[in-house]
């Protein structure tokens, strides 16, 4: 018994100095946003879906803090940024916007974003497929929209027609 609790105290020891290393890179939460023109509802799916790892607005859960699961959403949070930072979209240029929003229809569509590890902890963060064709639509019609060097409008917003 005394045995088990000097082992647990040890782990427990290990999780919490290891927590305060970061192999993986250091997340932070900015608080202003610079994310990309959207529709009030493209805009509340993506916070659902995707913000916690593509904006720097990730909401820590409670199981994050201790090593090594700290580093494991380090790593994914640190990696899904630097692939694309829905807070800094104005750092991207006109042709890389249109390749990411090419690449966000295509990974709401195939259902490869949110990754499933993801939504097994996270439920809410399931889309629907009308929920994910929403989304889609979204990033053709502000594709089109980049193409056409129009400025943001909420006209250019709307859920079009194909
Ligand atoms: C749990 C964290 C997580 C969530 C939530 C998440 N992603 Fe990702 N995403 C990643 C990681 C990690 C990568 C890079 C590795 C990979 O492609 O699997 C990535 C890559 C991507 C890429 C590829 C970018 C490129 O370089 O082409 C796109 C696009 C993308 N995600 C869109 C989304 C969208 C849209 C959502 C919400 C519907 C979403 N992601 C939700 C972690 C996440």
């Amino acid at each position: 018994m005394k045995r088990i609790v000097i082992i647990a105290m040890s782990m427990l020891a290990i999780a919490i100095a290891g927590s305060t290393i970061h192999p993986f890179g250091r997340v932070t939460r900015a608080a202003g946003s610079d994310s990309p023109p959207m529709d009030p509802e493209t805009a509340a799916l993506i916070d659902r879906a995707c913000a916690s790892c593509h904006t720097e607005r990730t909401v820590w859960p409670w199981y994050g803090y201790l090593a090594p699961v700290s580093w494991m959403l380090e790593k994914d949070v640190t990696e899904a940024r630097a692939r694309m930072n829905l807070s800094r979209w104005g750092r991207y240029t006109a042709a890389e916007q249109e390749v990411l929003l090419s690449a966000i229809g295509a990974a709401v569509r195939t259902g490869e974003m949110p990754p499933s590890r993801y939504q097994m902890l996270h439920p809410e963060a399931k889309l629907s497929p009308a929920e994910r064709q929403h989304i889609y639509q979204w990033t053709k019609v502000e594709n089109r929209r980049i193409r056409a060097g129009r400025p943001p409008s909420p006209v250019s917003l709307t859920a079009p027609r194909q």
